[in-house]
């Protein structure tokens, strides 16, 4: 491990990281304890479960979660660990008024209270045996979760150091956009591989020759300045790409024929346009297995079955390519003969310099290289 740091901090300017951060289990621990375990993650989307009641199950860090409308106006995040002998309480999806836990039938409020404790004895159950709610935030219609019980959104970089982000995205309004679809998905590949290739636009003319480039070909992406907590670059269109008909009336004309694609650090990946927002939230199963949750918002709410088919269909289409070239990578990555490479022109690969620069500093490797 520690020639791994080393190797890190010793690496030359403008290079990628060492492929053993992208196959080693000890890389993942520390990853896992100073990333998962502390920062902030996205879980999904708040109208995904618009109505009191609604709710689904998501594991992050081998925690499983219960994310539940609680009220009309307030979402809230639940352990989703009976207090009794640790059954998880719900799985899937659904709406209810009460979580029973399979087990033993021990049942909670919405809001994670012990109601029932089927022939236990009074005595015996302490006061608080009701299921532990997590520090949650809803930034922009995502929701985002700590598992650190000291974390506050308000207090934390976050709340500073987005804001730029969300200057730059304002007129998209993504908070009114409408949940259309979500996924979950397992991808054979490392998680950071996965920030990274979305954040590259680098490899869309290459890897998406019929889904992309004749939208938005390598050579008209545009690199915009991050900050320490989020990477951002636009993918402009060309001039026979389809016009999108349908937005928000503040968008320019110029962002009308724009494609965001933006990372918030670490573990949140999306890409937004004047109709569509897609989002990928990735939780690592293992140095070479990756979670994915990923959905599809767009500006329309009354769009037909088939024009919300097409919409997620064409996103799949580009995951699958994407899922495709990132399993092989990982492939490569494990050879003994794999190096860190240069990166391209900063409009091409300059995302992924911040955001080594965000995990270096939050892994506490010091760096020579101007990373
Ligand atoms: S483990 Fe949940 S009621 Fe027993
Ligand atoms: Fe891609």
């Amino acid at each position: 491990m520690k020639s791994l740091l080393n190797k890190i901090s010793n690496r030359p300017p403008g290079h990628g990281l060492p492929p053993a951060c992208y196959t080693s289990a000890k890389f993942l621990r520390l990853e896992k304890r100073l990333l998962f375990l502390k920062e902030w993650h996205c879980l999904g989307r708040v109208d995904e479960i618009p109505e009191v009641g609604d709710y689904f199950t998501i594991d992050l860090a081998s925690e499983p979660l219960l994310v539940v409308r609680k009220t009309e106006s307030e979402v809230t995040v639940l352990s989703n660990v009976c207090r009794h002998r640790g059954m998880p309480v719900a799985s899937g999806a659904g709406n209810t008024g009460k979580f029973r836990c399979p087990y033993h039938a021990w049942t909670y409020e919405l809001s994670g209270k012990l109601r029932k404790a089927p022939l236990v004895p009074k005595e015996r159950i302490e006061k608080d045996c009701g299921l532990p709610r997590l520090n949650s935030h809803c930034w922009k219609g995502f929701i985002f979760v700590s598992l650190d019980a000291e974390a506050d959104w308000s207090e934390g970089q976050e709340s500073q150091t987005l804001v730029p982000l969300e200057r730059h995205l304002a007129n998209y309004h993504m908070q009114d956009m409408h949940h259309a679809a979500s996924f979950v998905e397992t991808w054979q590949c490392n998680w950071k591989s996965l920030v990274e290739n979305f954040m590259d636009g680098y490899h869309l003319s290459v890897v998406h020759p019929e889904s992309l480039h004749h939208l938005t070909p390598t050579s008209l992406c545009k690199k915009v300045t991050g900050s320490a907590a989020f990477t951002t670059y636009t993918a402009n269109y060309t001039r026979t790409a389809p016009v999108r008909e349908k937005h928000h009336p503040s968008l320019t004309a110029e962002q009308v024929k724009q494609s965001h694609l933006f990372c918030v650090f670490p573990s949140l990946i999306a890409s937004v346009s004047a109709d569509t927002l897609v989002y990928l939230a990735l939780h690592p199963l293992s140095a070479s297995e990756v979670s994915v949750k990923w959905g599809v918002a767009t500006f329309e709410s009354d769009l037909s079955e088939a024009e919300i088919s097409a919409r997620v269909n064409k996103w799949k289409q580009i995951n699958n390519e994407d899922h495709q070239i990132l399993q092989r990578l990982q492939a490569g990555l494990r050879s003994k003969f794999s190096v860190t490479g240069p990166l391209a022109a900063d409009n091409f690969e300059g995302a992924l310099l911040d955001f080594h620069r965000f995990l270096l500093q939050k892994l506490g490797v010091e760096t020579t290289s101007n990373v």
